[in-house]
């Protein structure tokens, strides 16, 4: 007779059925199990329950992000978002081409390698100004103290927002995120627009200083990405150029400023607990600096902090097997496709020196991450200062602590103690 157990909701199943919940926070704090179990046992993995499909292996997560015609973004990117009417949003994360594209081009054009390139002196002063005063002081909080607060620095800086508001806006940011652990994901809506609402109430100590800004740099420009947007024009769907309106440059700007400092800061949590973990990789970097950008891109392999990315299906679409009906929500799960063996050998090793051709920690396709080389910067240079200093650590791994998103996988807090 086969072992028979009950899920958590009642519900009679064999006990080597596979179960995956993105909202269980058990799950979340290791789902590579679940994944592993989904990519070998239902490559198509359907939740009725939470009313979605997720694709789990590499080449199908891949070909996923590839065709952004029939899984799109306009209905909303996480699973508990999406419904059936696009979602009227204003950032182009949640928008499909070829709005979509005229938009990308124009913010393309602030992110070149070039502009990137030019805030390597500043990020590592601000490393610098944070890890100096934790020398010889003892464990500190790792997140808290240093990795939480280069994105936002870097990141509020680049837009044009004054200096300062660091610490603030991390905390901003982290509560509007987070989602309790009794949360119902079948009961959460559309979200509020994000430390903004639909009536234009800003409630964001930063977000609120947007309206003065965006007027002073139409009257006076600066070398910053409000001046950029302020004074650009895209065409509009007759093909006449037009200036963005305020709600598009306000939607732009939270975007980038939410994707830049929420991300970065678990990559560096991340590499800071592996590293820990395999002291061995750890001295590979101390003895040869070189070998840094690719432990960045190891970390994003190995533990993608945005590893989950949803879409709606615009048509009817079979895959392996089982057709996909029109109007589903999909996740496409790439930090299972990052571990896929099916792409990449003994994928459950940390190798700072691994031979990495292509990883999707930051998508791909239409929505790549626009900052992926601002965030590969900040990845190395937090790393490069923190080993100059520190070349040995351990962790606390009993009192590390997890955000709980929908979207973003990491660590809030992450005790360090510098050894020797
Ligand atoms: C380690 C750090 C980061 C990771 C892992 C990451 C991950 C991602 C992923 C997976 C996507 C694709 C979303 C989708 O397909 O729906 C994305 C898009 C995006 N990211 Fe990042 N990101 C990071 C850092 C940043 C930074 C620093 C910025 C801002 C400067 C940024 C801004 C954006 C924007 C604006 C998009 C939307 C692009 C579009 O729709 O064309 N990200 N990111």
């Amino acid at each position: 007779m086969p072992e028979v157990a009950f899920s958590e909701y009642g519900k009679a199943m064999t006990a080597t059925e596979v179960y995956y919940d993105p909202y269980d926070y058990s799950i979340d704090a290791d789902p590579y199990p679940v994944w592993k179990r989904l990519r070998d046992e239902a490559p198509l993995y359907h939740n009725e329950r939470l009313g979605f499909y997720a694709l789990s292996r590499y080449d199908d997560v891949l070909a996923g992000l590839l065709d952004s015609e029939t899984f799109v973004s306009s209905h909303g990117i996480t699973l508990e978002m999406i419904g059936d009417e696009p979602i009227g949003i204003p950032m182009m994360i949640m928008m499909d081409p070829p709005t979509h594209t005229r938009l990308r081009k124009l913010v393309n054009r602030a992110f070149t390698p070039k502009a990137i390139d030019r805030l390597t002196d500043r990020i590592h002063a601000i490393c610098a100004d944070l890890l100096d005063p934790l020398v010889g002081a003892g464990p500190f909080d790792f997140t808290k103290q240093y990795a939480g607060l280069i994105p936002p620095t870097v990141i509020l800086a680049l837009v044009g927002f004054p200096d300062g508001f660091a610490e603030e806006f991390r905390e901003e940011v982290d509560s509007t995120m987070h989602l309790d652990a009794d949360v119902d994901p079948t009961r959460l809506g559309p979200p509020k627009r994000v430390l903004v609402d639909t009536a234009g109430e800003i409630d964001s100590v930063v977000f609120s200083m947007l309206p003065d800004l965006i007027k002073a740099r139409r009257a006076q420009p600066e070398d910053d990405l409000i001046s950029a947007l302020v004074h650009s024009e895209i065409d509009d769907d007759e093909g006449h150029g037009r200036t963005l309106t305020v709600d598009e440059i306000v939607g732009f700007v939270q975007l980038i400023s939410l994707a830049g400092s929420e991300t970065v800061v678990r990559l560096l949590g991340f590499s800071a607990v592996e590293l820990a973990r395999n002291p061995d990789q750890l001295q590979i970097l101390v003895d040869e600096p070189g070998v840094i950008p690719n432990a960045v891109e190891e970390t994003l392999r190995y533990d993608a902090p945005s590893p989950i990315q949803g879409r709606w299906v615009a048509r009817d679409v079979e895959v392996h097997g089982t057709v996909i009906p029109r109007g589903s929500k999909l996740a496409l799960l790439n930090a299972s496709a990052d571990r896929d063996e099916r792409h990449f050998p003994d994928p459950d090793r940390f190798l700072v020196r691994r031979d990495i051709d292509r990883h999707l920690a930051f998508g791909y396709g239409t929505h790549f991450c626009i900052g992926a080389a601002l965030a590969r910067l900040e990845g190395r240079i937090g790393l490069e200062e923190l080993i100059r200093r520190f070349p040995r650590w351990e962790v606390d791994e009993d009192n590390l602590q997890r955000i709980h998103t929908s979207t973003v996988r990491g660590y809030t807090s992450v005790p360090l103690t510098p050894l020797g």
